[in-house]
């Protein structure tokens, strides 16, 4: 699970070095910067359900990679799926205590959140994104639309 503590808030913004090269992921890990920007910016009130709809869009974020790495048999898909699980965990746990008045740690996973999400996508996402470039320069029958010109050289 994420480790809740209290930083001073850093606002985070979209970077295309996040960019991983698949269509499907980049468009939502932009909603997913989108999503972490508008709980940064909420109040209190507002928190609880944008909370509700970021642990929707991760939830079926999640489940496409998950099901992504699976059929294509990433091999460190184990980790990467503990660490999608880990946050659903988390976001979950803090949505409990919010329903019992504890609003303040809404705003510690928050700033978690935005401090997690680049290492993530940057490390592991990436790393899948490879994946999938090379199994499909290789004919696997995985049929993924790429919007960018990432080239990784010739089929390994
Ligand atoms: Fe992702
Ligand atoms: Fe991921």
């Amino acid at each position: 699970m994420l480790i809740l503590s209290m930083t001073n808030s850093e606002h985070i913004s979209w970077s295309d070095h996040w960019l991983v090269g698949l269509k499907k992921l980049d468009e939502d890990h932009q909603d997913f910067v989108r999503i972490i920007q508008s709980m940064q910016d909420a109040n209190m009130d507002e928190l609880a359900n944008l909370l509700e709809k970021f642990e929707s869009i991760a939830s079926s974020h999640f489940d496409y990679e998950n099901k992504l790495m699976i059929e294509t048999e990433f091999p460190p898909r184990t980790c990467h799926i503990d660490e999608h699980n880990a946050v659903l965990k988390s976001v979950s746990e803090v949505r409990a205590l919010i329903s019992l008045g504890e609003n303040k740690i809404v705003e510690s996973l928050v700033e978690e959140l935005a401090k997690w999400f680049p290492g993530h996508v940057i490390h592991l996402d990436s790393a899948l994104s490879h994946w999938i470039s090379k199994k499909q320069l290789g004919g696997k029958p995985v049929v993924i639309k790429r919007s960018l010109n990432l080239h990784h050289g010739k089929s390994a």
